[in-house]
């Protein structure tokens, strides 16, 4: 049997497609998610389906990952999960923030700021402090965030976020400088522009930035979920012991193209 993934932000976009992919090929999946409101019913339907995917290995929880409290509260019951092993994966796959500039209309405030970096950076550190504590993060584990190329470009909308990127990958480098004695890998994947739910609330330009992304990537389309699916799949293999502080990209040469 596979061991268990811990994903958070596992309903939709990269999360949604990674727990997908992984509970098909037999991993077992400890999800969290924050959906409210309509979506909330669309990510029911989702934890549902994949409940049936691999004997019931799924176990999902709607509630605010990036919270320390919640953190404390659900880690005993992740122990109970996988009884103890360590799990293999923690992605963190959150889009939650404050898509704005720093100036304008609605400049960013300090509580935005604060906010964004914690939810979509930091929230990562806790949570694998409280997992290495809980030995819950062993050797052959891997620690992967989600980056994107607004962590070294600036872009309309994406002040906060991209300070929180900055801070993300920081902090899987030096996880990953700290722990690779111990055979605990962390690296993040930098993704294309992918047309997602957390895409759209960056700036109502986005169908214009889709357009212009299909132009500059030279295999000429967006970034898939499935396309990030696939690497968090190929990273989770033994031959990816030895990749450690680093970004991946998963963007088909994007980010190395001069349009
Ligand atoms: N979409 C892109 O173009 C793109 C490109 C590069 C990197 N990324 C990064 O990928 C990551 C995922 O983004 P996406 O585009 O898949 O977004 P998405 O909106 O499709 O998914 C976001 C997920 O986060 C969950 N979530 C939100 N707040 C949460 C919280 N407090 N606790 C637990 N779960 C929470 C949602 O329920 C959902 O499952 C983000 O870090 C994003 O910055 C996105």
């Amino acid at each position: 049997m596979k061991e268990w993934v811990l994903i958070l932000g596992c309903s939709t976009g990269h999360g949604g497609a990674t727990t997908r992919k992984l509970a098909e090929n037999g991993y077992g999946i400890i999800g969290f998610h924050f959906d409210r409101g309509d979506i909330k019913k669309e990510a029911g339907v989702f934890c549902e389906e994949l409940k049936g995917v691999n004997d019931g290995r799924c176990h999902f929880f709607n509630t605010n990952a990036a919270s320390p409290e919640v953190m404390d509260e659900y880690l005993p019951k992740i122990k109970e999960i996988t009884g103890g092993e360590p799990l293999k994966l923690l992605l963190h796959s959150i889009a939650f923030g404050t898509t704005t500039n720093f100036f304008g209309e609605k400049p960013a405030t300090q509580k935005q700021m604060e906010m964004t970096i914690h939810v979509m950076g930091t929230s990562l550190l806790y949570w694998v402090q409280k997992l290495h504590d809980a030995e819950l993060l062993a050797n052959g584990s891997r620690v992967l965030g989600l980056t994107s190329e607004g962590n070294y470009l600036a872009m309309e909308g994406y002040g906060p976020v991209s300070v929180a990127k900055v801070a993300l990958e920081s902090i899987t480098r030096q996880i990953g400088w700290e722990l690779g004695q111990h055979g605990i890998t962390a690296n993040c994947i930098q993704a294309g522009v992918t047309p997602t739910r957390a895409l759209t609330k960056i700036t109502d330009r986005w169908e214009e930035w889709v357009e212009l992304t299909k132009e500059r990537n030279p295999m000429k389309r967006t970034t898939r979920p499935e396309d990030v699916a696939n690497v968090v799949y190929l990273m989770l293999q033994p031959e990816a012991d030895f990749i450690n502080c680093s970004i991946v990209y998963t963007d088909g040469g994007e980010h190395r193209s001069g349009m």
